[in-house]
């Protein structure tokens, strides 16, 4: 269980996107510290909630800046989210009804993975497009 840090290649050079992103990664990396430090359940608990709710937050504006940007592939990178949405929520549903054997390690690694392959491989293909957005306000 490695900490996720951030590296340069993850930045779309936007901003309101990165900052949410480095975000997500300081809340991952916090839950990791907790994990490991054996912190009691109710503070894990937070700030899994913490991660379950910012996560749905950044995607509804990332969703939003593709809508405005007219990025092509809008439907198909909403319905991934829509997936992790879900996926994430059920996790939370899981912590809840027993926090005591809820493995927050595995949680921290499969939204680790999750985000560092979705950042790469998706959010970076919005890049140009709302790049292009961010052009055409400021001209
Ligand atoms: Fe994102
Ligand atoms: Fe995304």
């Amino acid at each position: 269980m490695t900490p996720f840090r951030w590296r340069d290649n993850l930045s779309l050079d936007v901003p309101a996107v990165d900052k949410d992103h480095r975000h997500l990664i300081d809340l991952l990396n916090r839950l990791r510290y907790m994990a490991l430090a054996g912190d009691d359940r109710q503070a894990v608990g937070d700030v899994l909630w913490e991660l379950v709710q910012y996560t749905a937050e950044h995607f509804t504006r990332e969703e939003m800046l593709m809508r405005l940007s007219g990025y092509p592939g809008y439907k198909a990178h909403r319905h991934i989210h829509d997936n992790l949405r879900q996926r994430v929520a059920d996790l939370y549903t899981e912590y809840r009804r027993v926090p005591a054997t809820f493995d927050v390690q595995e949680f921290y690694q499969f939204l680790a993975d999750w985000l560092l392959m979705h950042i790469l491989g998706e959010d970076m293909k919005i890049k140009p497009y709302v790049e292009k957005l961010a052009e055409a306000r400021a001209a």
